[in-house]
């Protein structure tokens, strides 16, 4: 027999011997029980957002959904869909996609109307989904889709007219349709793709250096506190040579740059970070003095306590805050 036939030998008997199991389950060992069509009714919810397909029976009507949307989704999506604090905006923010913050609503953005009726009856309301009955999401999705101006507030929905409803960025979406016959090119081929930006530099994504080591080696000279990092109680009972040995290298070349980019974008003569004209509370770390000088309020803000960075607005890691507080323990050298 050939090492495939084998193979395939093996994978056959395997799969019978799963099979059997599967089908003598309930008999020979006496538990469980053969699943019927209305256990699986309840999960079988997915409808097809392009087609409709498993949209159940049932309609309702945009008047009904106004009432129902009132009394369970208005204190988080607003009277209109235009959100109520943090919680998403519904409606709105028609032909805002290609402006520099595209505001993406159901109305805006979405491509397939019947998506809306799955996503209220699956997920909605945020803290009792599953609990609308079907009439109930047809008269929502009447409702989200009228405040969104695509029907009229006469409409009526069920599984037919809902899956009619054109959505306004229908064509919105790139179809992916990905060239896999491609040959690799071995000569005379295109320049290399010069890759201008990305997500790290549009601070979209945040670099290693303020999330620490995720997987890589590289570049850690911020995040990478001076190893090993002794535990914090037992610098002081370790002899005293050995402790200032460990804290003496922390330098001051390694504090610097996470004080640059974590604390005087704000705590500076000019402070770069948006919305600030003037150092906070008169505090400046423009200058190694400045830094040194204030090692004490820097220790007890931004070390002891989390007061420091403003609400972390900078996403100092707490590697980088045990480093600070190494480099004050060790008398804040400077040079
Ligand atoms: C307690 C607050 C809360 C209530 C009440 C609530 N929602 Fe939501 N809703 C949310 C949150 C949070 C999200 C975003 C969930 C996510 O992205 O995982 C959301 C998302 C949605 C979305 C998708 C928005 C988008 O563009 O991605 C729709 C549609 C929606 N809700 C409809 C409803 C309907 C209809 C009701 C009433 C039956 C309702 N919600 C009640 C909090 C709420
Ligand atoms: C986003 C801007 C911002 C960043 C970044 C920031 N701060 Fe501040 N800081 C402030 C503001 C605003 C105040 C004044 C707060 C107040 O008066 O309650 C302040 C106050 C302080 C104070 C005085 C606190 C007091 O009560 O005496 C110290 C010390 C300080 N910051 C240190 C730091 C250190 C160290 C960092 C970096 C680890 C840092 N800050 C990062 C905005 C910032």
């Amino acid at each position: 027999m050939s090492k495939s036939r084998s193979f395939a030998a093996l994978v056959a008997i395997v799969v019978l011997i799963a099979a059997g199991a599967v089908a003598d389950a309930g008999q020979r060992y006496g538990f469980g029980k053969p699943v019927t069509q209305s256990h699986i009714a309840p999960w079988d919810i997915d409808v097809n957002g392009l087609t409709g397909e498993g949209l159940p029976p049932g309609s309702g009507s945009v008047a009904q959904g106004a009432k129902i949307w009132e009394a369970k989704c208005s204190s988080c999506h607003g009277t209109f869909g235009e959100g109520a604090g943090k919680y998403p905006v519904i409606a709105g923010g028609k032909g805002t996609l290609k402006d520099e913050r595209p505001e993406k609503t159901v109305g805006s953005y979405w491509p397939y109307a019947p998506t809306l009726f799955d996503y209220i009856k699956r997920a909605m309301p945020f803290r009792q989904p599953q609990s609308l009955s079907n009439d109930e999401v047809y008269a929502l999705t009447a409702y989200v889709l009228n405040v969104n101006d695509i029907v009229p507030s006469s409409a009526v929905l069920d599984a037919k007219s809902l899956a009619a409803v054109k959505m306004p960025n229908r064509d919105g979406f790139i179809k992916a349709e990905w060239d896999t016959k491609n040959v690799a090119c071995m000569s005379s081929c295109k320049p290399a793709a010069k890759v201008t930006s990305d997500l790290v530099s549009l601070h979209v994504t945040p670099d290693e250096r303020e999330v620490g080591n995720v997987g890589s080696t590289e570049h850690l000279a911020i995040a990478a506190s001076p190893e090993p990092l002794p535990p914090a109680t037992s610098a002081s009972s370790r002899g005293s040579t050995a402790a200032s040995n460990t804290l003496a290298r922390v330098t001051f070349a390694m504090v610097q740059p996470v004080i640059a980019k974590r604390c005087t974008v704000c705590h500076s003569a000019k402070p770069s970070q948006s919305g600030f004209s003037a150092a906070p509370a008169g505090i400046k770390f423009d200058t190694p003095a400045e830094i040194k000088a204030q090692a004490a309020q820097i220790k007890s803000q931004s070390v002891t306590t989390h007061q420091m960075p403003l609400a972390n607005m900078t996403h100092m890691t707490d590697k980088e805050r045990a480093l600070l507080g190494q480099w004050i323990a060790a008398g804040a050298p400077v040079p």
